[in-house]
C-alpha cells in the first residue's frame, strides 16, 4: 500500500518579537520550510493556524500576505486552517482571500487518507476563553459521521483537554487552551463511525495524548522560545503507511512517536465512578 507523507507546520506567528515568540524569525524560518518541502517527497502541507501575530487590520493584512507568499511558493498542495489571531482582526473568509484556499470545515482527501478540517470559533479573549459557536459541533459530528474509514481530524485548538502543566501561557489559564465545551466535543469524536487521530497547534508545544483511544497530536510552534530560549524551528512530518502512522517532530525540540493507524473504532473501558462512592 502507497505511503502517505504530509509535512505539517503551525503557529508561525510572524509578526513583532513577544518575550516568547521570536516573529521576526518566522519568515526567513518559514521560507527554509517551503524549500524542505519543496526538495523532498511530501504528498502535501497542512498549517494549523496562528500564521501571525495579531496588531490591527491593516497590519495583519500586510502579515498575512507576507506568509501567503511564502506559501504559495510550495510545490504540493496545502491545507489550512485558521488559529484565534488569525481572526483578531480579519475574518475568515478574509484569510480565506489572503491564502487563496478555503480555511472552512471541510473534508479533503490527502494521498490515502481522509481528513477532515475542523473550523470552529477560534475567536479568543482573555477575559471570555475559547467557546464553540452555534453549530460548530453539529458540523463536527457531520463531518465525522460521514464515512467510517480512519480520519486525521485537525483543529487549531487541541481536542484532547490535555495537562497544561508547565505551559508558559496555559497552565494558569487553562480555559484558554481548549474549548469550554471539550467534554461534548470528544464526545462527538468518540460517537463518529471513524477511528480518529487529531492534530492541532495553538498551546505551542509538542504532546501526544490518547484519550479514549483516540490520539491525539499538537505541534510546538515554528517560533516559540519558552522552551529552550531560541525559536523551537518546529515542522513535523506525518506518514501513514499501511496500519502505522509516524509522527516526527524535527527543530530544537524532537518528539518522535509511532501509533496505530487504526481500522476500526475502539473505546477504552469507562472509567471507574470515583471510590468515595464505595466501589472497588
Ligand atoms: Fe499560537
Amino acid at each position: 500500500m502507497a505511503t502517505t507523507r504530509i509535512a505539517v507546520v503551525g503557529d508561525i506567528h510572524h509578526g513583532q518579537d513577544t518575550p516568547t515568540k521570536r516573529g521576526s524569525a518566522a519568515l526567513p524560518l518559514l521560507s527554509r520550510f517551503v524549500a524542505e518541502v519543496n526538495a523532498g517527497t511530501v504528498d502535501a502541507v497542512i498549517e494549523l493556524g496562528d500564521r501571525i501575530s495579531d496588531e490591527s487590520p491593516d497590519r495583519d493584512r500586510v502579515l498575512q500576505r507576507q506568509v501567503a507568499e511564502q506559501l504559495a511558493r510550495l510545490a504540493v498542495p496545502r491545507h489550512h486552517v485558521s488559529g484565534n489571531h488569525d481572526v483578531a482582526c480579519l475574518s475568515l473568509a478574509e484569510n480565506a482571500t489572503v491564502l487563496d484556499r478555503p480555511t472552512g470545515s471541510r473534508a479533503v482527501v490527502i494521498g490515502r487518507i481522509r481528513c477532515v478540517f475542523w473550523q470552529p470559533d477560534v475567536g479568543l479573549s482573555r477575559a471570555r476563553g475559547l467557546h464553540l459557536a452555534p453549530g460548530d459541533l453539529d458540523g463536527l459530528a457531520r463531518l465525522l459521521g460521514d464515512d467510517d474509514r480512519p480520519t486525521l481530524l485537525i483543529s487549531h485548538v487541541p481536542l484532547s483537554g490535555h495537562a497544561q502543566t508547565g505551559n508558559y501561557y496555559f497552565e494558569r489559564n487553562p480555559g484558554h487552551a481548549t474549548y469550554a465545551e471539550i467534554a461534548s466535543i470528544r464526545a462527538a469524536i468518540a460517537a463518529a463511525p471513524c477511528p480518529v487521530v487529531a492534530l492541532a497547534g495553538h498551546v505551542h508545544w509538542s504532546t501526544l495524548t490518547i484519550v479514549d483511544g483516540t490520539p491525539h497530536l499538537t505541534l510546538q510552534s515554528l517560533t516559540e522560545t519558552f522552551i529552550s530560549g531560541e525559536p523551537a524551528e518546529a515542522a513535523a512530518i506525518l506518514e501513514i503507511d499501511g496500519d502505522v502512522l509516524h509522527w516526527s517532530v524535527t527543530g530544537r525540540e524532537l518528539l518522535s512517536v509511532t501509533l496505530p493507524w487504526a481500522r476500526a473504532k475502539s473505546h477504552w473501558r469507562a472509567p471507574l465512578p470515583p471510590f468515595e462512592a464505595g466501589l472497588n
